[in-house]
């Protein structure tokens, strides 16, 4: 059974019509002292549950999310995957003294809760496959960045990660493309009091450019690198990033940076706004969660990690 969030009804019905999960409705509400509850009609002893929808709003969406899988267990439900193409609290997966390890902390909520494994696109790093103890099956954008890199003849243009960590997804991207497996150039970011810096390109570009990241947050880092790349003579910048977040408005100021256009994925429930914005594409995660789908069915264990 697929139970969905409000939100992720539009992918919901891609996934139900294409491998036959069979929709069930839940409530979540709130009582008068805000506390949460539960309600899920009907059988579940014994059943396959699937929960689609991503950690976003991440307090609310992760309690919800949880409170959910602790609801079906109860009941006997007897396998539970967690569908959550953006995965948030990813990106908290460094250990700094004193500070929370939340991607940590978010995974072992959700074992606790009875998931047994989650699916995700694009999950932020590595670290957060050992990080959530369940298995995450982290699902490449790959496919779908290189079929629109081709159809808008961007293919000579050159791949940049806008830092280290970014190389392994540009050179999936590379490869999905069938472009030659040569150095990936990257740039050298660091965070300081004052957001984020690069401070130099490692490697050699064109004029024009295509910046591979896993997300678009408040856009600092996409602006600076947009700024290091303009500074060694980048003339046009497209932008691809799996998970469109899209908080605030300083990103808007990578229109006045060679910024043509930006690709996101719909991870993430896209705004009117961006629906709206002609320079901005959103691209459907549907046929990445169908074929992993198929893929759980036929037994295959896990799919590739990005
Ligand atoms: C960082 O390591 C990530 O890959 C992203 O580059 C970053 O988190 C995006 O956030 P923002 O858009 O706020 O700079």
């Amino acid at each position: 059974m697929l139970l969905s969030f409000p939100d992720y009804q539009q992918l919901a019905s891609a996934l139900q019509g294409a491998y036959g999960l069979e929709p069930r409705l839940f409530s979540m509400a709130r009582f008068d002292n805000q506390e949460l509850y539960a309600a899920i009609p009907g059988h579940l002893a014994g059943e396959c549950c699937f929960i689609l929808g991503s950690i976003t709003p991440p307090d609310e969406r992760l309690i919800s999310f949880t409170l959910l899988s602790h609801t079906l267990r109860q009941h006997g439900a007897r396998q539970i995957t967690g569908i959550l193409p953006y995965l948030a609290y990813a990106r908290q997966d460094k250990i700094k003294e004193g500070e929370s390890l939340a991607a940590a902390w978010a995974g072992s909520l959700m074992k606790a809760s009875g998931i047994d494994r989650i699916l995700t696109v694009d999950v932020h790093s590595e670290r957060d496959e050992q990080l959530f103890q369940i298995p995450l099956i982290s699902l490449s954008p790959a496919s779908l960045f290189a079929k629109e890199i081709h159809s808008r003849g961007l293919t000579d243009a050159t791949l940049v990660a806008p830092d280290s960590g970014a190389v392994r997804r540009c050179q999936a991207v590379k490869a999905a493309v069938g472009l030659p497996d040569a150095d990936t150039p990257y740039l050298e970011k660091k965070r300081t009091d004052h957001g984020v810096v690069h401070s130099s390109l490692v490697g050699k570009t064109c004029s024009e450019v295509i910046l591979v990241d896993d997300m678009l947050d408040t856009g600092g880092t996409l602006v600076s690198a947009c700024e290091k790349l303009i500074s060694t003579g980048v003339e046009e910048i497209y932008i691809f990033v799996t998970h469109g977040l899209f908080t605030g408005e300083a990103w808007r100021k990578l229109w006045s940076l060679n910024v043509k256009h930006i690709f996101c994925t719909d991870t993430i429930p896209p705004s009117a706004q961006a629906i709206a914005d002609k320079n901005i594409s959103i691209l459907a995660v549907a046929p990445l969660l169908r074929e992993a789908l198929a893929r759980l069915e036929t037994g295959v264990p896990s799919c590739p990690a990005v």
